[in-house]
């Protein structure tokens, strides 16, 4: 199979994808995708439908509609910046039974695959080296603890004026893990040829410099 210059980037929730995407997306000059930010695009598209997904009709009715674009770091629906929209708690929420849904799924994988069919491009998800870019010429699973996940997230969350507490962090971390890994349809799982990067104890400049070099093929195994 010839092989998609396309940076797969899987991993469960709060592992710092997207951080890490955009930083290996920067050093090499290529483009980024976060595909997570498009379904919470679509969860937030459903919602002011008010179109839940047992309406056959009304979902494919906004799926038809659904106009997501990516400019810059920013998210849009239609001529929106939905950035900050599809980050509150309640869309969050909304998101994990979005993602789980095949009619959902057709439509962005599609949408993905359009868009970085030539290449050049750092996807971040959860389904990219195992459904969307089996063909990625260099696939990585991040991962790192509950534990480590839920302490960064918690830091994140004084800082920005919002905390919670640890352990309620913790347990929507392992609901979310739970959630993404147990679907039926496309469930977060390592590619059988991706490499398994745990970032607990590194920071972000050496997850970054450890991509970087895994695509250069210096080392990793990769
Ligand atoms: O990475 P994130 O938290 O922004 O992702 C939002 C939701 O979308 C989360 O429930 C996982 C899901 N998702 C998915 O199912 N497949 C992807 N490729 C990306 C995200």
């Amino acid at each position: 199979m010839q092989k998609l210059p396309v940076i797969a980037l899987d991993g469960p929730s709060g592992v710092g994808k997207s951080t890490t995407a955009k930083a290996v997306a920067k050093a090499l000059g290529w483009q980024y995708l976060d595909t997570g930010a498009m379904y919470r695009a679509t969860a937030l598209a459903l919602r002011r439908a008010g179109a839940s997904l047992e309406d056959r009709e009304a979902v494919e009715r906004v799926l038809g509609a659904l106009r997501i674009s990516q400019r810059g770091t920013r998210e849009f629906l239609g001529d929106e910046d939905v950035s900050d929209a599809i980050r509150t708690p309640d869309v969050s929420r909304m998101v994990t039974p979005v993602s789980a849904d095949a009619r959902v799924r057709e439509v962005l994988v599609e949408q993905q695959r359009a868009l970085a069919r030539e290449g050049g491009w750092v996807v971040d998800g959860r389904d990219i080296g195992t459904v969307v870019f089996p063909d990625a010429c260099c696939k990585v699973f991040l991962t790192a603890s509950v534990e480590v996940r839920a302490r960064r997230r918690t830091l994140e969350l004084e800082a920005k004026g919002t905390p919670q507490p640890f352990a309620e962090v913790a347990s929507d971390i392992e609901r979310r893990d739970h959630a993404d890994s147990t679907r039926a349809v496309a469930p977060l799982r390592r590619a059988e040829d991706a490499v398994e990067l745990d970032s607990g104890d590194l920071d972000l400049d050496q997850v970054v410099a450890w991509i970087v070099d895994l695509h250069r093929g210096r080392g990793h195994g990769g």
